[in-house]
């Protein structure tokens, strides 16, 4: 299944993105030894995480209304949180993805209350693969493999803010999910 899935990659994607999956698959490989979960599901998840990434606003909702997907307001708003919505569902119907497979796909952009461990493996992964460079980079490398919600965290917190320094939406999906993190803080201390 990986070697189709490279293929695909390949297929669909512009050599900047697939060098991104394959990168992102590393990672999750990594995080996936850190964290107690499957390497080989966490690679083959990273790997396909974009698939979708290089379609268009409108073959999205093309794809949505073939395949039945329904798409809050809200979804069609954060216009990025798409491809992950579109690629999960690809996943399903060609490699038979597991549910748990495909939600850490549609999820990867957002993040969600009541990550799983593989959400939470790919979230990070994506955010942190040895090729993105932004300020702060290098600490929350250091965090992810130190703890896992707290890199999250970070990072929900990170995409929030360029969000509104951009003037972009914000997903509510994201602030839900920086709220139950924080909350989850709290209760430790
Ligand atoms: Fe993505
Ligand atoms: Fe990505």
């Amino acid at each position: 299944m990986e070697e189709e899935i490279k293929k695909d990659a390949q297929n669909m994607l512009t050599p900047f993105r697939y060098e991104h999956c394959v990168r992102t698959a590393k990672k999750a490989e990594e995080l996936a030894i850190r964290w107690g979960y499957n390497p080989k599901i966490a690679r083959i998840v990273g790997l396909a995480h974009d698939m979708a990434k290089d379609l268009k606003y409108e073959q999205y909702l093309q794809y949505a209304k073939e395949n039945g997907i329904s798409l809050s307001k809200e979804d069609e708003l954060v216009k990025v949180h798409l491809h992950g919505i579109i690629a999960a569902k690809m996943c399903e119907k060609k490699y038979q993805f597991t549910k748990e497979m495909c939600d850490a796909i549609a999820y990867h952009t957002t993040a969600r209350d009541n990550m799983t461990l593989l959400d939470k493996i790919i979230y990070v992964a994506d955010k942190i693969e040895e090729g993105r460079e932004y300020e702060g980079i290098e600490e929350l490398r250091i965090l992810a493999m130190q703890n896992l919600d707290e890199a999250i965290l970070e990072s929900i917190q990170y995409s929030i803010i360029k969000c509104i320094k951009q003037q972009k939406y914000i997903h509510s999906l994201s602030i839900i999910a920086r709220n139950e993190l924080l909350s989850k803080r709290s209760n430790k201390t």
